[in-house]
């Protein structure tokens, strides 16, 4: 049931190494195919990345990372998260497969946005959420693990030059067997976020 995924499923950061059964893939992919979306947009593109394939696209990653380490920075007051992103690197590597999640009316954050425009890519943000959150619950019921990724901005344009796109790369997903079985993560408590006015 929908609602033990959504209690059940955790960051998943250590994977086994068995590969996730290409059905089982495509019905994750289905799961965030039919997300809400704004005005139906349905804004958004799946790339899977395995094997061979997957180890490229990360080579752009640590490029990207690398880039930033020696401060050829693009992202100068997000210095403090290139630490965790590097743990992000190794943790898609572990990941049999990893899944790049673009934006398909978005353009690259390093461009001036206009008031019209960044409602909509807000919008368009917004579904591509509802769309990742989706896949995350479908790998829950399967049995399987996932990590939502968005340290991937560190290497924003190497990835996308390596994806040779003009669309904005949102985040990435991370999906396999998980290898750990974390307890819930704080969160905050349900009056401190909920107020009626009934
Ligand atoms: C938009 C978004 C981006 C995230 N990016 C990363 C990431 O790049 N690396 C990482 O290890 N975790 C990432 N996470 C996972 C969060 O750290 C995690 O969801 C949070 O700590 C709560 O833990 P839980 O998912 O196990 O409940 C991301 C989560 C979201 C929603």
């Amino acid at each position: 049931m929908a609602i033990h995924s959504i209690y059940e499923r955790r960051s998943i950061r250590k994977f086994q190494k068995e590969d996730v059964p290409i059905e089982i893939l495509n019905k994750i992919l289905d799961a965030g195919r039919v997300a809400p979306s704004a005005k139906n947009r349905q804004p958004w593109k799946y790339i899977v990345f395995g094997n061979e394939q997957k180890k490229e696209f990360l080579k752009a990653m640590e490029s990207g990372l690398q880039r930033e380490e020696k401060g050829f920075t693009d992202l100068p007051e997000s210095q403090y998260g290139i630490p965790d992103a590097r743990n992000t690197l190794r943790i898609m590597q572990e990941a049999p497969i990893i899944i790049a999640v673009m934006n398909t009316n978005g353009k690259s954050p390093f461009l001036p946005i206009g008031n019209d425009e960044r409602i909509t890519e807000i919008c368009d943000s917004l579904s591509i959420g509802a769309s990742v959150e989706n896949m995350l619950l479908a790998a829950e019921e399967m049995g399987l693990g996932a990590l939502w990724i968005a340290n991937t901005c560190f290497a924003y344009k190497e990835l996308t030059a390596y994806l040779n796109t003009e669309e904005q790369l949102v985040c990435a997903v991370a999906i396999g067997y998980a290898g750990e079985n974390p307890r819930q993560r704080p969160r905050k408590k349900f009056h401190e976020i909920v107020e009626y006015r009934l």
